[in-house]
């Protein structure tokens, strides 16, 4: 397989578009999670990362998110170089995440939870109760409206009271993703938001992902659910120790040797991996 589809698509299109990656490499002692990975992530697609377990997937989501220095390498996002740059800069700057590990509050309600995800946007929460002027109690009201708007488009508008130790796992998955998007991202990293998740949800957050896609956000994938990648991806990126095995929509994947090699070598062909 060629590397074609995203990073052709790229060279006919501005040289700043989307986010770009470019020798990319993270290396913890002598691992070397990431190996110089270059890639462009195209803006209004929903792009997919697979591979087998300990491929980088996680680490690189982590860099494109300024969690971790990159050892090697640069990231762009609109030709604005981020690296280097603090997480909250990549946040500010559009790029959201889900966590693999559920980032939840569970002595806070589902709004509450959402609110937190838009304290980089406006000021919600602690300020308004301390200075209850009339502008800062509309913005706690405008938070808390698109909070519950959030809400509903991730399917919970009925639980926005609830407190999140009582809601069930399915449910904290969509709120995970709820409050990464009261950010506001143009890009949204989502870490296996299907893992863990029967079939009747894992397609309802296909149908999510492809709202969001469809509204505008780009949406980067991490998933081991396979059914869930090749139905809702434009584009597949696949590593392999840390590197670029294949690239290409679903098709080329899915029929790609080196990939099947893969993920046979992980007793699993990619249409039966499942998380
Ligand atoms: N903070 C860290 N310190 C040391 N090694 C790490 C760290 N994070 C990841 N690694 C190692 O880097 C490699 C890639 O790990 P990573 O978590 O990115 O894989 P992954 O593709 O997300 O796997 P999974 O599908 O199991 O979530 C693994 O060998 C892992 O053990
Ligand atoms: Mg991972």
């Amino acid at each position: 397989m060629t590397t074609a589809h995203a990073t052709a698509a790229g060279a006919t299109q501005a040289a700043d578009d989307g986010l770009r990656v470019q020798g990319l490499s993270k290396e913890f002692g002598g691992i070397h999670a990431v190996q110089d990975l270059s890639f462009l992530l195209r803006e209004g697609m929903v792009h997919s990362i697979i591979g087998p377990n300990g491929a980088g997937k996680t680490t690189l989501l982590n860099l494109l998110t300024g969690v971790y220095l990159p050892s090697a390498g640069r990231i762009g996002l609109r030709g604005r170089d981020l690296t280097g740059q603090p997480a909250h800069v990549f946040a500010a700057a559009g790029i959201g995440r889900t966590f693999q590990n559920l980032q939840i509050f569970f002595n806070m309600s589902a709004l509450e939870n959402v609110m937190t995800g838009r304290h980089l946007r406006e000021r919600c929460g602690l300020l308004p109760t301390l200075l209850r002027t009339s502008q800062l109690r509309r913005t706690e009201r405008d938070c808390r409206e698109r909070a519950l708007e959030l809400l509903k488009f991730v399917g919970l508008g009925a639980h926005a009271e609830s407190s999140a130790d009582a809601m069930p796992y399915g449910a904290l998955k969509r709120l995970e993703i709820a409050r990464a998007l009261a950010g506001e991202p143009k890009f949204l990293l989502l870490d296996e938001p299907a893992a863990g998740l029967n079939p009747t949800e894992s397609a309802d957050i296909a149908v999510l992902i492809r709202r969001l896609a469809d509204g505008g956000t780009t949406v980067v994938l991490v998933e081991h659910n396979m059914r869930l990648v090749m139905g809702v991806s434009d584009h597949i990126l696949v590593l392999d120790y840390g590197r670029r095995l294949a690239e290409g929509t679903a098709d080329q994947v899915r029929n790609d040797p080196r990939v099947i090699e893969a993920y046979l070598g992980a007793a699993a062909q990619p249409e039966q991996a499942n998380a």
